[in-house]
C-alpha cells in the first residue's frame, strides 16, 4: 500500500548500483589532480613530515623519481615548494632571486626528467624570509611592503619562467601582483608562461602543517605569524569575489580558491562568475585532519579522502591541488 498515491519518489533512481552509476553527476578524474611536492637540499633520504603522513621533503634526485612515478600514474602536474635551512633566509628573502636557488634547480631537473609533467611554482617570499611573511616588510616593520614586494615577485616569476616552470602561482595576495607579473613575463619573452593566481586565499588556520613542512611557521623570537593584513578574512565572500575579478582582469589564466573544503561556496562563486578554469587547493590541514581521525580509527581514510575530493569537484573546481593526488591515482590503477 502506498502512503500517498503519486508522491515523488526520487529513491527509484537509487535502487541499484547500475542505476546509481547511470545517474552519477560528478566524476573525479586523475587529470584533475595536482600533487604538491616539497624539495630540500642534499643527498639525504626523503624526510617524513610529521603532520603530513605520507608526504616527504625530497632532494632533487628523489623529486625527479617521484615526478616520473606520478606522471606514469596519470597525474598531469605538480606544485613545488622549497624547504630551506634557516641560514639561507634573511629579512629580504634575497635567496628567492638567486639563479641557483634550490627551487630553480629542482624545476630544471624535473623538466629534464619528465618534460611533459606540468610544473607549477609558488611566487611568494615565505620560504625565503626569516620572519616567514610572503613579502618584505616596511621600514616600520609592522606590515608587508606591498609595492616593493611586487617588484621582487616580478623578477622571481621571470627566473622561474626561465628555469622552465609551466605555470607561476602567485600565492602572496599583494595588490596588483598578477598584472605586474604578467607584464614582466611578457616583456621578457615569457608570454607562454601561464599564471595560476591564488586569487581567493584566506587567512586560514588550516595551513599549519605546510608551515611546518617549509619551516615558515615562526622565526625564532618573533610572535606567531599573522597574515590577516594580506590574506582574506574567512568571513568575506564578496571580497573574495572582488579578488577573483581583479586577478582575471589583470591577466590570470586560472583562478584558485584556497583552502578548498571549508570554502566550497567560494569555489562555486568562482565557477559561476568566471569563464577561466577554477582550481581549488585542499590544503595541508584538510589532509592532516582526515589522516589524524583515521589514525584514531574514527574515520575511514579512503572514503573520506574520496568524498572530500568529489565535493570539491562538485562545487565547480576543475583542478584540485591535493596531497592525496598520488595515492588517489595509485588506487584507481589498482581497481
Ligand atoms: C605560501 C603558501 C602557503 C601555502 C601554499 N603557499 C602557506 C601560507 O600562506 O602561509 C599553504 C598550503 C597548505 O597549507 O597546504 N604563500
Amino acid at each position: 500500500m502506498s502512503l500517498i498515491p503519486g508522491i515523488p519518489r526520487p529513491r527509484r533512481l537509487r535502487r541499484n548500483a547500475t542505476l546509481r552509476r547511470m545517474t552519477r553527476e560528478t566524476q573525479l578524474r586523475v587529470d584533475d589532480l595536482v600533487q604538491p611536492l616539497f624539495v630540500v637540499e642534499g643527498s639525504d633520504r626523503a624526510q617524513a613530515i610529521g603532520s603530513l603522513p605520507g608526504q616527504f621533503r625530497r632532494n632533487i634526485d628523489d623529486l625527479c623519481r617521484e615526478g616520473e612515478r606520478l606522471f606514469a600514474l596519470g597525474i598531469p602536474a605538480v606544485a613545488l615548494f622549497p624547504s630551506l635551512p634557516p641560514e639561507r633566509k634573511d629579512a629580504e628573502g634575497s635567496e628567492a632571486l638567486r639563479k641557483e636557488t634550490l627551487v630553480l634547480r629542482a624545476v630544471r631537473a624535473l623538466k629534464g626528467a619528465v618534460p611533459e609533467l606540468q610544473v607549477m611554482t609558488d611566487i611568494a617570499l615565505d620560504p625565503y624570509t626569516t620572519h616567514g611573511h610572503d613579502g618584505v616588510l616596511t621600514a616600520a616593520g609592522d606590515d608587508v611592503d606591498n609595492d616593493r614586494t611586487v617588484e621582487i615577485l616580478r623578477r622571481m616569476a621571470c627566473l622561474h619562467a626561465e628555469a622552465g616552470t609551466d605555470m607561476v602561482a602567485p600565492s602572496d595576495m599583494m595588490d596588483g601582483r598578477v598584472g605586474a607579473i604578467r607584464e614582466a613575463l611578457d616583456e621578457n619573452s615569457f608570454s607562454g608562461t601561464a599564471i595560476l593566481a591564488y586569487s581567493a586565499k584566506f587567512d586560514s588556520a588550516f595551513y599549519g602543517p605546510f608551515r611546518e613542512a617549509v619551516g615558515s611557521a615562526q622565526a625564532a623570537g618573533t610572535p606567531l605569524l599573522g597574515k590577516a593584513g594580506y590574506q582574506l578574512n574567512p568571513a568575506n565572500a564578496r571580497e573574495a569575489e572582488r579578488e577573483l575579478e581583479l586577478d582575471e582582469a589583470e591577466g590570470a589564466d586560472m583562478l584558485m580558491v584556497k583552502p578548498a573544503g571549508p570554502y566550497l561556496d567560494i569555489v562555486r562563486l568562482a565557477r559561476e562568475r568566471s569563464l577561466l578554469p577554477v582550481a581549488a587547493y585542499q590544503v595541508s590541514g584538510e589532509y592532516a585532519q582526515i589522516h589524524a581521525a583515521a589514525e584514531k580509527g574514527w574515520l575511514d581514510l579512503v572514503r573520506c579522502r574520496d568524498e572530500s575530493l568529489l565535493a570539491i569537484r562538485r562545487a565547480g573546481a576543475e583542478l584540485i591541488l591535493t596531497y592525496f593526488a598520488g595515492d588517489w591515482a595509485r588506487d584507481q590503477k589498482r581497481l
